[in-house]
């Protein structure tokens, strides 16, 4: 037999020179020895360096028992080599590939360094073989529901999604700038208007925003857009290819989703993208709390300001130096702090425990062994502090959940939501995003109040998606874009393009989009989004391996008739 492949550990053992030989599909052990490989040959192997290129002939062979290795797949044979040639010498790697049991990572910023190393480690293959198997599948997936692939430009004209555009300057029209699409969003509707009737696309995004762990400068969605259709047609069509992207990754999982109003979600959990795999909700316990005159409470509830807490069921396990933290947490996100009660038989102890009795905490939910964590202010101020509290609470219990796999469908979100600095209105998904039939009127008389035909798809806590009917009466958009506070004349130059093909017989139509990286990431259960793209930037939006964004030449700028001026110091 012949392989090929790279030198994972070299290991020499009285005269016996063992590679493991690695490939995409794993290591596979070949051994030199005498008996069968030539002395000369044997000498090579022990000179070979790790992460040199070989090829080997040799006859595939069963190990003595004693030295089989259960853990790797073909850890029952080796290969007895007759030939070994060098064919890719590597000089000593700048990180190693391969790695002892219970051994640290090299620092993230080398491993993207030298990605070309990095991505020889066997997780990232792994990643990166089954990133493959997931796209494959969500073709074959909109295929099979009629879904045509449809490539829009990436040289293209501002598509609002919340974050700013690259622009890339055009040579041939100075002082003129293409934009990297943030999303294909305009074109798929155009192509509706068309007549395509249904569209795909594995879309490339540009989004330049503050980065975490699940948000890159450009990333993959999996774009589908539909004609004549509702929300619950393309709930059902996104049903379909998450359903398909979990099997491929060997999990079964069911459906409908089930489905919350993003009021509820905001009640109940705090947050927009709410973890269902766990029972801890949030409630409302201003009516109980209030005749009891808590100090804490008091001066706080006023101008529609609520007690809200979590119940924690055998919170009572949770530390007093657990409680002071997640007390940190809640101040960190704004809250004044958390009060706190805990309940033993008929005991009762806390922060505010004083004001407390057994049966009226009974009456909050909160039973023997439990610990009532809450707080007090405007539901802008309780709801994200209590969405984090909880997800320490959960951290630090580690509760069993209910299921692996908590799939969510949040809808009825507002159409606008008003700015933090400025309170002006602000599109909580994009401009195009039709709103609820039953609040049409109130765009003119109260826009805060009027909900969208915007659906989020959640897992684990996690937005894997978002989609919406889309606004097709040219007069609804320019209303929207009037309270996005663009002028006429703004809205003509920007999106008259799209007022033009909405006014030439536009069908309804909606769509989605799934995040493509994040659930990879999750489905490969890696920690970063950088682990499942093969190259990726930092979180300061900077590609270390190759080098960018790179200072450009001075007749390069010149061409394109740019001149830098430096940030001042
Ligand atoms: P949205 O902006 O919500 O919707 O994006 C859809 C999904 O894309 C993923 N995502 C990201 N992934 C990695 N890095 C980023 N910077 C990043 N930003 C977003 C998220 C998100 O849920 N045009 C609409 C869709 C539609 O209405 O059809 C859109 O782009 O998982």
């Amino acid at each position: 037999m012949r392989l090929g492949g790279w030198v994972h550990r070299r290991r020499d053992l009285g005269g016996i020179v063992f590679l493991d030989l690695r490939d995409r599909d794993g290591l596979v052990q070949v051994a030199l020895g005498p008996g069968w490989a030539a002395p000369d040959l044997v000498s090579r192997a022990q000179t070979v360096g790790t992460e040199t290129v070989v090829l080997v002939e040799g006859e595939v062979t069963a190990r003595p028992p004693a030295m089989r290795n259960a853990e790797l797949a073909t850890g029952d044979v080796e290969v007895h080599a007759t030939v070994l040639e060098i064919v890719g010498p590597a000089e000593t790697p700048a990180i190693p590939v391969a790695r002892g049991k219970g051994e640290e990572l090299p620092a993230e910023e080398l491993r993207l360094k030298y990605r070309h190393l990095d991505l020889r480690r066997p997780e990232l293959q792994a990643n990166l073989i089954l990133r493959h198997r997931l796209l494959q599948r969500a073709r074959r997936a909109l295929s099979e529901l009629d879904f045509l692939e449809i490539e829009t430009p990436i040289l293209s004209k501002p598509t609002p999604e919340g974050a700013r555009d690259y622009l890339v300057p055009s040579r041939v029209h100075p002082g003129e700038f293409y934009a990297l699409p943030q999303s294909p969003q305009i074109y798929k509707q155009l192509l509706m208007v068309s007549g395509f009737d249904r569209y795909f696309q594995i879309a490339r995004c540009f989004r330049d925003e503050d980065l975490r762990y699940d948000r890159q400068p450009e990333f993959s969605q999996i774009d589908i857009e539909a004609s004549f259709v509702g929300q619950e047609d393309v709930m059902g069509f996104v049903e379909t290819v998450l359903v398909a992207l979990w099997d491929e990754a060997g999990h079964r999982i069911g459906r409908p989703f089930p489905r919350l109003t993003w009021r509820e979600a905001m009640e109940r959990f705090g947050t927009d993208k709410p973890d269902l795999r766990f029972e801890f909700t949030i409630a409302d316990w201003t009516a109980q709390v209030r005749p009891l005159a808590v100090p804490f409470f008091q001066g706080a509830l006023t101008n529609g300001a609520r007690v809200r807490g979590i119940a924690v069921k055998g919170g009572g396990t949770l530390s007093r130096k657990d409680v002071d933290q997640l007390a940190e947490t809640a101040k960190t996100h704004g809250a004044p702090g958390l009060a706190w009660v805990k309940r033993q038989g008929e005991q009762v102890s806390g922060s505010v425990g004083k004001h407390f009795t057994a049966e009226a905490l009974g009456r909050l939910g909160v039973g023997d062994g439990d610990v009532a964590l809450m707080t007090v202010g405007p539901d802008r101020v309780t709801s994200p502090a209590l969405d984090k509290v909880r997800q320490e609470v959960i951290r630090r219990l580690a509760p069993a959940p209910k299921s692996a796999h908590a799939f969510c469908w949040v809808v009825d979100f507002p159409l606008f939501e008003p700015d933090p600095e400025t309170g002006k209105p602000v599109f909580a998904h994009h401009p195009f995003t039709a709103p609820h039939p039953e609040d049409v009127r109130k765009l003119d008389t109260d826009p805060f109040a009027c909900r969208a035909l915007h659906y989020d798809a959640v897992y684990n806590g996690n937005e894997l998606g978002s989609g919406s009917i889309r606004i097709t009466d040219p007069a609804i958009q320019r209303k929207v874009f009037a309270h996005l506070g663009l002028s006429p004349a703004d809205v003509d130059a920007r999106f008259g393009f799209l007022l033009t093909a909405l006014a030439a017989g536009a069908p309804p139509h909606g769509g989605f989009a799934v995040g493509f990286d994040r659930t990879a990431m999750l489905l490969a259960g890696a920690g970063s989004l950088r682990d499942v793209i093969a190259f990726p930037k930092t979180t300061a939006a900077r590609a270390l391996f190759e080098g960018a964004p790179a200072p450009a030449r001075t007749e390069d700028l010149a061409a394109l008739h740019i001149k830098v001026v430096p940030p001042h110091e």
